[in-house]
């Protein structure tokens, strides 16, 4: 995930570029003539058999030479992030059809990138509030590999084995809902990203896809927050605020999970415009751990409140996209 090609794989693969139309568009693109496409926000997914990094940079090189479909596009878009795929699971057709399954995304163009296969087309149309990157890879210092992604309707089953898997001391830190199967099911049946960003961290286990790391991003500013931080004479903008509340499965708790999603959260939550997170209901005074961990990724104290314990508020800025 990356908005220059520079931090991309050399590997071959797959690879992702989301970007925004602020305005609607004229353009001729080779042999499929002159298209209209409205403004807002698309993907492009194509493949790289010589490596991810070289191929996109090509794509980005406004001046480049014109000669996959999308070269006439990027030029009159603005780079939101490029998702890179080299391990990918599951085929390009297949990785390009995912986000068709959230609600408003469709096929912008038939046939676009799509010379060689069976599919629509290989450029989306999604709604301005989709946020992106839909999936990162990402790597724990001890070597293991986790997916991060939105949570999806067929997660059902993967959410219902997490919640059942949380031990008491973490249910009691971490409370924004209950934490059995029909929560999931009832959670997965109603996914809205315009309310609330579900984003997981999963793994490869003995039985396929685990989630092992699952945190909420409520977009706008939760009733009892915003009266605390009014009180502390902080004004939160419910357009570009969102309350964060992640967990952790116990198993890997302190081993850089959370760290590992946290780059993608701040890219999703910039990519809807948000600015500002606060902690949803604080940090209960001594959860040390979880205080050390917002500390590092720019979470600063505000204030405290009691409830039935002590608690600090805390608030990270995180500024706009690159
Ligand atoms: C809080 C939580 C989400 C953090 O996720 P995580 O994956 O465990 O966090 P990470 O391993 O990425 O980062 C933890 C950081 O805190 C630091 N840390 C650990 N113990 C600490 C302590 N006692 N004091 C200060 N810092 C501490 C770690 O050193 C690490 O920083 P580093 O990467 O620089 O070494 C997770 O532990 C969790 O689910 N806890 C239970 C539920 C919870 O408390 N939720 C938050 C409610 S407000």
């Amino acid at each position: 995930m990356t908005a220059t090609a520079d931090t991309l794989p050399d590997a071959p693969g797959l690879y992702r570029i989301w970007f925004d139309l602020h305005a609607p568009l004229d353009v001729r693109v080779g042999a499929l003539g002159c298209l209209s496409l409205p403004e807002g926000r698309y993907a492009y997914t194509g493949s790289a058999r010589g490596g991810i990094r070289a191929r996109v940079a090509r794509h980005l090189r406004a001046d480049g030479p014109r000669r996959w479909h999308i070269d006439w596009v990027l030029p009159h878009g603005r780079i939101v992030c490029v998702e890179s795929h080299p391990h990918p699971a599951v085929s390009e057709c297949a990785l390009n059809a995912e986000p068709l399954a959230w609600p408003g995304v469709e096929t912008a163009v038939r046939r676009f990138g799509a010379s060689d296969c069976r599919c629509a087309g290989h450029l989306i149309r999604a709604p301005r509030w989709m946020p992106v990157p839909l999936y990162s890879d990402a790597r724990l210092t001890a070597g293991e590999r986790l997916r991060v992604r939105l949570l999806r309707p067929d997660d059902e089953e993967r959410l219902g084995d997490y919640f059942l898997g949380l031990s008491d001391r973490t249910r009691s830190l971490y409370g924004p809902h209950a934490f059995d199967r029909p929560t999931a099911r009832a959670i997965c049946a109603a996914l809205d990203p315009r309310d609330m960003l579900r984003i997981v961290a999963t793994m490869d286990g003995p039985r396929n896809e685990e989630i092992v790391a699952y945190l909420l991003l409520k977009l706008g500013v939760r009733e009892s927050d915003g009266k605390r931080y009014a009180a502390l004479g902080i004004k939160l903008d419910p357009s570009r605020t969102a309350a964060l509340a992640p967990s952790v499965a116990d198993a890997w708790q302190n081993r850089g999970v959370a760290g590992a999603v946290m780059p993608t959260l701040f890219a999703m939550a910039r990519s809807v415009g948000l600015r500002r997170i606060v902690l949803w209901d604080g940090v209960i005074a001594d959860n040390h751990l979880a205080q050390g961990f917002y500390r590092k990724w720019g979470f600063v104290k505000v204030g405290e409140f009691t409830t039935s314990a002590l608690n600090y508020d805390m608030v990270a800025d995180i500024g706009e996209e690159p």
